[in-house]
């Protein structure tokens, strides 16, 4: 039960803090709570997560409103709350990491001379393989890329002057895997899609269901299946006149660390290969991605770090809001 209220004051202090209010009571109040503690440690290990246990007690109508009302509801409904946490995952599909991964999708472009083929890995709905789809405004400058609605604009603020691209380059292929697969035109989807978004995240919301309708109209194709046993099938299916973009954005936390180094190695693997560039994007957690990481940043809470090909690049906010060009 330590470990447990151990891991929700920490989400409390270190992740909802300053994003959500309620999270941050609800969690911090969970930690010193025993009988809240108890019937989460009745979980398996792995789904234990705040982020899970909270969007399952959401998703079954929880009200984000104070902890003894929130309290009452997860004592009363928690077989069904249960059901859900076993059934579900942590699948949080966030657009906005586009306006982080476009200055780096667009430089591959500029310097293969080729169009992109888009592979996502731990895609969850994929509403990442569409960078095209949606406009950018960088610091409050001139809208990159206008999709004709204001819904689908993604704001982000920089730092250490990144490389802007001007235009959105032009993607041939997107495709994807995830050890399941969500579809954005599915409701019930994205009803789960929608409780992963913490209350007071307004600007989220609208941004993945406007997401989710563009994704819906002709959705990439994503498999079903582990990362490792995937990816080397994705990549080899790609056009040949594209160039290869790996690319995985909040995944590597949930993929037990021998995976994570396996999986580097087999991306590593397909990196400068003459005549076929294959290039690989990871935009993960402090940490995340096994070493060895060059130059080694200085963990920042909070903040992802963003590598190409293995090199460290920016640190990003957590939901693609800002980029730190190192
Ligand atoms: C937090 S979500 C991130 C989704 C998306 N990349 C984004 O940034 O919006 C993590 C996703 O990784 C997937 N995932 C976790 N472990 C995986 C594995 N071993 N193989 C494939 N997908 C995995 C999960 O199912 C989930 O959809």
């Amino acid at each position: 039960m330590a470990a447990t209220a151990q891991r929700y004051a920490r989400f409390a202090e270190f992740e909802a803090r300053g994003s959500s209010p309620v999270y941050e009571q609800w969690t911090a109040a969970i930690s010193a709570d025993p009988e809240v503690l108890e019937l989460i440690d009745g979980l398996p290990e792995a789904k234990r997560q705040p982020n899970l246990v909270l969007a399952a007690a959401r998703s079954r109508g929880a009200a984000a409103g104070p902890y003894a009302q929130f309290r009452s509801f997860l004592q009363e409904h928690w077989e069904d709350i249960r059901s859900v946490i076993l059934r579900r995952s942590t699948q949080t599909n966030e657009p906005r990491r586009c306006a982080v991964l476009l200055p780096l999708f667009a430089e591959i472009a500029r310097t293969e001379g080729r169009p992109l083929a888009l592979i996502e890995v731990g895609a969850s709905a994929g509403l990442c393989l569409y960078p095209d789809r949606y406009g950018y405004r960088y610091d409050d400058g001139d809208l990159l890329n206008d999709p004709g609605r204001p819904d689908l604009v993604l704001d982000c603020t920089t730092t250490g002057n990144p490389p802007l691209p001007r235009a959105c380059p032009e993607i041939i292929h997107r495709t994807g895997v995830d050890l399941s697969p969500l579809d954005p035109a599915d409701p019930e989807d994205l009803a789960w899609l929608d409780a992963l978004i913490w209350p007071g995240m307004e600007d989220r919301r609208i941004l993945l269901k406007a997401a989710a309708e563009t994704a819906g109209q002709s959705p990439a194709r994503i498999v079903k299946g582990d990362l490792n046993a995937e990816i080397a099938g994705l990549i080899e299916a790609a056009p040949a006149e594209a160039a290869v973009v790996v690319f995985h954005t909040a995944v590597l936390a949930y993929v037990p660390k021998a995976d994570r180094e396996i999986f580097r190695e087999k991306v590593s693997s397909y990196v400068d290969i003459p005549g076929r560039p294959v290039h690989w994007i990871s935009n993960e957690g402090s940490g995340a991605l096994p070493g060895p990481v060059e130059p080694e940043p200085v963990a920042e809470p909070g903040l992802f770090v963003l590598h190409h090909n293995g090199r460290a690049v920016a640190r990003t906010g957590a939901h693609g809001q800002s980029l730190h060009w190192l």
